[in-house]
């Protein structure tokens, strides 16, 4: 990417990060869900995002499909674009940890590398890899929107597990898998994550 802000300078900010996570009671982290379309991504991080707005924590969800047509609307599903989403959405994600909060991201991020960047512009323990494991045959059985018939149909190009690649996950920090889980168990063996790791109480 070619930087058009060379003569910009980063401002440190009075108010830290930790002051920020310290009034807020909790540890800030990236919960990065990953998974093929129609895993239940979206599913287990709205349930563990409602667990968290109960037991009082700050919390933020950015959703793939919701992200899409706003910021990222004028990405498509080349490989290239994907990159540039997700290179996007784990800016916005690092300045969210900044602000002191538990963020959750749900897209399918299908590559590693993608991924593996992500991860390395947080702190250590800050990124938390959450790998959506839903075998294909089910998503597509499910097929809530329907796209994976029209993928089938040949009526949409470039299809994550049809037409374009997943990388699964190589050392997740969390495997769900919701083909054997109910959501709730899904979603509590996240936060139950959350807690023995010391980001919430
Ligand atoms: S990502 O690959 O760039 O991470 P993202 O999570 O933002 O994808 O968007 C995926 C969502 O877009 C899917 O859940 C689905 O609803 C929709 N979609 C539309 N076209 C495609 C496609 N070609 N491949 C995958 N998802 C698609």
């Amino acid at each position: 990417m070619t930087m058009k802000t060379e003569n910009t300078v980063w401002h440190s900010q009075e108010v830290s990060k930790k002051d920020r996570a310290q009034l807020k009671g909790q540890k800030p982290c990236l919960l990065w869900y990953t998974g093929l379309s129609g895993s239940g991504k979206s599913t287990v991080a709205n349930a563990v995002d409602d667990i968290l707005f109960q037991q009082q924590c700050h919390t933020y969800l950015l959703d793939g499909d919701n992200v899409r047509h706003g910021l990222n609307g004028d990405l498509g599903f080349s490989d290239e674009d994907r990159v540039e989403n997700i290179r996007r959405i784990s800016q916005v994600a690092k300045l969210f940890v900044d602000s002191g909060l538990i963020v959750s991201t749900a897209f399918i991020s299908p590559f590693q590398s993608d991924r593996d960047m992500a991860r390395d512009m947080l702190e250590q323990g800050e990124f938390i890899e959450v790998f959506i494991d839903t075998p294909i045959e089910i998503c597509e059985q499910r097929d809530p929107k329907g796209l994976y018939k029209m993928a089938r149909a040949g009526e949409i190009k470039d299809f994550t597990g049809i037409s374009s690649g997943y990388d699964i996950p190589t050392n997740p920090e969390i495997h769900v898998k919701t083909a054997e889980q109910s959501i709730e168990q899904c979603a509590m063996q996240i936060v139950n994550h959350l807690k023995q790791h010391g980001y919430i109480k």
